[in-house]
């Protein structure tokens, strides 16, 4: 069991009045708040050891490098990657989709098939629109039953004419968690390379690289009590070994002579430039902060949230929430509207009341065409969230109700 007053001592962040109401901070989808130790590790990293990384030999440099490789080395144990080689640190997940992306372009041709799902986020549908227009292969997606991915759907598209596979872990819209082991089984059984968007499910569960058997998996350090400007790409080392870096310049480089270069050793290949040594260090922060909590205990956490709050949120009339009505599916997203009611009006009255919640497209505009909704308000939970936070949510969304006269 997590201990959520603890907790909340460790993030001063959510202890703050904002429109004379106590902040109830539901916008971690977006992204997360940051406890003590991970700013803390950050600015120890820069008071006592920064330095550019591998390249220099005094005392600084050699402790900096030993810091980013360690933080390497912390993630890796944390997906349960087989080798450090296979940890690339990114910007973030939409960088690390990116990069596959541009690998895919290397290995697609004309009639091959990409296939993802409607509720992929941006970051990952447009880098296929890109690869597949670059290559004549063809974008196929995967279509939902229920509020949830129609694996009959997906079991016709997948064919051996599918050469990538690229699917969401967990919906930042539906906040349904898709089958990856099975969906990988089946990409494999017709020689597909299968890539995850584990953006919303590496913060919130245990994540295992090597049991869900995936070939690529990204993430972002924000989204995960993390700083910023730094994520993962998990890759299988013989694809890694395959594919070409995609930035180049310093730090990247074996040789390098007036016409050609050649390349350092995975993971170094594919990290062109100065790295963000003080993210990987700060990720590296988090990721100890959430496994000393557990994965198990935080997913424990979230769904019993979800149990608690949507019930109750069911109860509000003229609310309709988007996604699964099986909760066993569902992680701490959950995506709503109420009456007719603007998601902005909705998401701006619920901030009078100090409730922090998104409203929009949130990166996901052919779901939303789908659904055929323009925007949603988006609540989503963490760590730190109480059940008071989702009685003040339901609160607040009555009190709007009554504002609006009750009208839907
Ligand atoms: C499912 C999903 N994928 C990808 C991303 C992109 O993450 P980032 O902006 O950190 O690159 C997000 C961010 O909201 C997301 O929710």
């Amino acid at each position: 069991m997590l201990d959520v007053e603890v907790i909340r001592k460790d993030f001063p962040i959510l202890d703050q009045i904002v429109n004379d109401e106590p902040l109830v901070y539901l916008d971690n989808a977006a992204t997360t708040q940051k406890p003590l130790a991970v700013l803390e590790t950050i600015n120890r990293y820069y008071e006592n050891d920064n330095a550019n990384v591998h390249r220099g030999v005094h005392t600084l440099a050699e402790r900096a490098t030993a810091s980013y490789e360690t933080a390497r080395e912390t993630i890796r144990k944390f997906i349960n990657a087989g080798s450090t080689k296979e940890v690339l640190f990114t910007r973030g997940t939409t960088t690390s989709l990116n990069w596959v992306a541009r690998f895919a372009e290397e290995v697609l041709t004309e009639g091959d098939q990409v296939l993802i799902s409607v509720m992929e986020h941006h970051s990952n549908i447009i880098p296929w629109q890109e690869a597949c227009r670059k290559t004549g292969a063809e974008l196929v997606y995967v279509y939902l039953k229920d509020g949830s991915l129609d694996m009959d759907d997906l079991r016709v598209k997948l064919t051996d004419r599918v050469k990538f596979v690229s699917i969401a872990h967990a919906s930042n819209v539906l906040g349904v968690v898709n089958p990856i082991k099975e969906i990988t089984q089946m990409a494999h059984q017709v020689g597909a390379i299968m890539v995850v968007d584990g953006a919303q499910s590496t913060p919130h569960m245990k994540i295992d690289v090597q049991d869900l058997d995936v070939d690529f998996f990204a993430f972002s350090g924000h989204k995960m009590a993390g700083p910023t400007g730094i994520g993962v790409l998990y890759g299988k080392e013989k694809y890694l070994e395959q594919m070409s870096p995609v930035e180049f310049g310093g730090e990247m480089i074996d040789f390098v002579y007036e016409q050609s270069a050649s390349w350092k050793e995975l993971p170094w290949k594919f990290e062109a430039g100065t790295p963000n040594m003080a993210g990987a260090i700060g990720l590296a922060a988090a990721v100890d902060y959430l496994e000393k909590i557990g994965m198990d205990a935080i997913e424990a956490h979230e769904q019993g949230l979800i149990a608690y709050v949507y019930p109750k949120l069911q109860a509000i009339e003229g609310l309709t929430i988007y996604g699964s009505q099986d909760l066993a599916q569902r992680s701490g997203v959950i995506a709503f509207n109420l009456g007719d009611l603007h998601p902005h009006d909705l998401a701006t009255a619920l901030d009078y009341e100090g409730v922090a919640v998104r409203a929009g497209h949130h990166c996901a505009q052919p779901l939303l065409q789908y659904l055929d909704v323009p925007a949603t308000a988006r609540a989503s939970f963490y760590i730190y969230n109480t059940k008071a936070d989702c009685d003040k949510l339901v609160d607040a969304l009555q009190k709007t109700k009554e504002f609006f006269n009750g009208t839907f």
